[in-house]
């Protein structure tokens, strides 16, 4: 990071994983060139109607006020455009050469950030389906039931060989070629926070796309899956979460308040195995 950069909010013992308090637009600038290996973000979706309290019916909470959750309203395509050009041209910026960004997204937002990647010379190698088994259903039951989301893999830009573990998912998968689509169960875990995304997600995301001692980036926390699965697989970690609830929640997630990270075999993975 740069001199003048805010002091972390939290960091671990050994230094190798950081929280910043605050937010991404602001403080990514701050971070040096060329300095991470690899980017994990989860960006608010910008899908939910203001103060719409929903029941939960599978298992994660009982009711999702949205009103707690203002990071996830509904905005106009201009300011989404906005807000993803203001990150995105910062992490091409951080990115090493040949290195990858994942990013997640519902159907209301990852048209937004895929146009963004794409003008700012990003090169996408894949669209990864999150397929949730048990994903709740469709609450007004006025359209289908979406159980899926997209992740976008892309990296830095056009040149150079991709940073990409392709033998050891390969091997993760049974001996042969990992396809895109991951299906998997999502498990309850101890903490409230509407977003977070299940650790295998994580884990396959983070294997493909770094090395141990690499320094990883998630500009939208959350409850910190990514830095808890990063640090698990021995990887350093840089995050950064605007809402200071969630904070808490992170360092006492990487404290082991909520367990520890166990890393899982293939056979115990859900992630699904390619046929071809
Ligand atoms: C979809 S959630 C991320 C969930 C995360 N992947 C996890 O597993 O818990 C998006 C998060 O980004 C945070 N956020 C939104 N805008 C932000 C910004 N400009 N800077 C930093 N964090 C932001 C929200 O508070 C929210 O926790």
């Amino acid at each position: 990071m740069g001199k003048n950069s805010a002091d972390p909010y939290y960091c671990d013992v050994k230094e190798n994983l950081k929280l910043f308090y605050g937010d991404s637009l602001v403080l990514l600038k701050d971070f040096s060139n060329a300095s991470i290996d690899m980017v994990f973000a989860d960006p608010p979706y910008f899908g939910n109607q203001s103060g719409l309290v929903m029941k939960r019916v599978d298992g994660h909470a009982d009711t999702f006020d949205t009103q707690k959750a203002q990071w996830a309203y509904s905005k106009s395509l201009n300011y989404q455009f906005e807000f993803h050009y203001t990150w995105l041209k910062e992490i091409k910026r951080l990115l090493k050469p040949g290195c990858t960004i994942w990013v997640t997204g519902t159907y209301h937002s990852i048209g937004v950030a895929n146009v963004v990647l794409q003008d700012l010379g990003f090169k996408i190698l894949n669209d990864v389906i999150l397929h949730k088994r048990n994903a709740p259903p469709n609450f007004l039951g006025s359209c289908f039931r979406a159980v899926t989301e997209t992740m976008l893999w892309a990296k830095k830009d056009y040149y150079g060989k991709t940073k990409f573990n392709y033998k050891l998912m390969k091997e993760l998968n049974g001996g042969v070629q990992m396809k895109n689509l991951w299906e998997y169960w999502a498990k309850k875990n101890g903490f409230r926070h509407p977003a977070t995304k299940q650790p295998i997600i994580l884990e396959y995301s983070i294997l493909a796309g770094s090395n141990e001692n690499d320094l990883i980036l998630d500009p939208f926390a959350g409850s910190g899956t990514t830095g808890f699965v990063a640090r698990g697989l021995g990887r350093k970690c840089i995050m950064i979460e605007k809402e200071l609830n969630y904070c808490q929640i992170i360092q006492e997630r990487i404290e082991g308040k909520y367990g520890e990270f166990k890393r899982k075999t293939r056979i115990e993975s859900d992630v699904s195995k390619t046929t071809a």
